[in-house]
């Protein structure tokens, strides 16, 4: 940090001006300017401050008119058969499978893609069908979405050991000697899962992709969860190799929703044993000879009838990303975070004081463009998070408060001890409601405020969100 402890001070041009002497970098991103101009009008042309890229992408007019043309000069019938328009769904289906591959530099000869409905939806794919027997292992880290989490309800119901490693704060990484003593802790001859998240959606913090190898070599599936990681880093699967990735595309590029995918490597994929079938997923099935064959490869995980009015639009999208460029865009959100992580640092009340206490990394090295923190008032209090999203909302800044989805991360964030969580998961009968629990944690903050940066994210998003957190400061 330079001379900006002071930004509490400055006016805008001021704190332009400190903002390119600290990240100069940001001057050679400024084609995304014009980018935002061109495509994303709307976002200044209604007052609008997205900060709130990690729940998801914003997507480009350009890739909407590109859809929206094909749609109008094609015609697409359901997929699954031999019929003219068929076919032609079904060869826009294969196109857009190659291109993913493509984006993520896979071979079509190691990986294969399954469009999903979501990230979630891969996700509980591979759960439901990973091959857990008694005595297996399900191991993941405490900072992950509960789409992953979630997974554990699997491994129990096949007596598989579910283990949790810790991230600690502040900077919420893993230690990695206790992340090897629970890899050393595989079953040679069994089925060992681990799961984390290439991009903690919590704290930003990004766990290094060298432990994909580390875990394999130690005889573990690796399964990554990339969705908060990809929309503004690459992920190259020829460099590293995880079992199974999974990812939502609205993430990377707003549209189309309601389309994801799981890649996976062939062998992991075969590994995989699904629980049922569907229309789609099998070559043939009887009901009196009570069997079923289940399709090869991809299509046995794909249910019913894929989205394929919109799977092309996936392409576009992955088209527009590379027009850009990966590169630029996360040397535009590295700049915009390590200023907005100073500036927020850098407020104190007139006590002494600070404002903000930040849940994760202060650098930009090893973290992405998601930025968690509570404000605290001058006696030291946290500004309940809920009362900061209703003032944020009032200036039409877009953010994210509570915990995200991700539990693990908040309670070691939060400070919230096994004891008090099991205290209070067991006291309820039945149900419990997000109030009761506030109520039960009783005093301590049960969540946190979020901001996050991504395409077309500007200075001026960042600065708003500053001067919005400057008017929180007490004398
Ligand atoms: C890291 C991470 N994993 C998984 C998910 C789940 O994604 P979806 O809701 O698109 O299924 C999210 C969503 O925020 C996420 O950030």
């Amino acid at each position: 940090m330079t001379d900006l402890a002071s930004a509490r001070d400055l006016d805008k041009k001021e704190a332009l001006a400190a903002f390119l002497a600290s990240y100069p970098h940001f001057e050679e991103t400024r084609a995304l300017d014009a980018l935002r101009a061109r495509d994303f009008a709307r976002l200044d042309d209604q007052g609008h401050v997205y900060l709130d890229y990690t729940g998801g992408g914003l997507y480009a007019d350009s890739q909407i008119l590109r859809h929206m043309e094909l749609l109008r000069t094609s015609v697409f019938g359901n997929p699954h058969s031999t019929n003219p328009t068929s076919l032609g769904t079904t060869d826009l289906v294969a196109r857009c499978r190659r291109r993913v591959l493509a984006f993520f530099n896979a071979s079509p000869d190691e990986y294969g893609v399954i469009f999903t409905a979501n990230a979630s939806h891969a996700l509980k794919l591979i759960g439901e069908s990973y091959p857990f027997e008694p005595g297996d292992q399900f191991l993941l880290t405490f900072d992950n979405h509960n789409s992953v989490n979630g997974i554990r309800e699997f491994d129990r119901v096949h007596g598989a050991e579910t283990t949790y490693i810790p991230v600690s704060p502040p900077d919420m990484r893993v230690d990695e000697s206790v992340l090897d003593a629970q890899l050393d802790r595989g079953r040679p001859d069994g089925n060992n899962l681990f799961a984390y998240p290439a991009q903690s959606n919590f704290s930003g913090v990004q766990h290094p992709l060298e432990w994909i190898d580390r875990a394999q070599a130690k005889g573990w599936n690796v399964l990554l969860d990339a969705a908060a990681f990809v929309p503004t880093n690459r992920l190259d699967l020829s460099r590293c190799r995880p079992d199974y990735v999974a990812l939502s595309f609205y993430k990377m590029f707003g549209y189309p929703t309601g389309v994801g995918a799981m890649i996976a490597r062939w062998p992991a994929l075969a590994k995989l044993h699904r629980p049922w079938f569907a229309g789609g997923t099998i070559t043939v099935a009887s009901v009196q000879a009570d069997r079923h064959y289940l399709a090869a490869g991809e299509e046995a995980f794909e249910d019913g009838t894929l989205d394929y009015a919109n799977i092309p639009a996936v392409d576009h999208g992955l088209d527009f990303l590379d027009s850009i460029g990966l590169e630029i865009i996360n040397s535009r959100v590295k700049c915009l975070t390590g200023w907005l992580i100073d500036s927020l640092l850098a407020l104190h009340h007139g006590n002494g004081r600070p404002l903000v206490h930040l849940y994760g990394p202060a650098e930009t090295r090893g973290r992405g463009g998601t930025v968690t923190f509570n404000f605290f008032d001058r006696s030291g209090q946290v500004i309940d998070h809920e009362l900061v999203e209703e003032k944020a909302n009032r200036r039409q800044i877009s953010l994210r408060t509570g915990c995200f989805c991700n539990p693990g991360a908040g309670e070691m964030a939060l400070g919230l001890s096994k004891s008090e969580l099991v205290s209070c998961f067991t006291s309820a009968e039945g149900e419990m409601t997000y109030e009761d629990f506030r109520h039960c944690i009783d005093g301590k903050s049960t969540g946190a405020v979020r901001v996050s940066v991504g395409v077309v994210s500007n200075f001026d998003d960042v600065w708003a969100f500053v001067r919005f957190a400057r008017d929180l400061v007490e004398d």
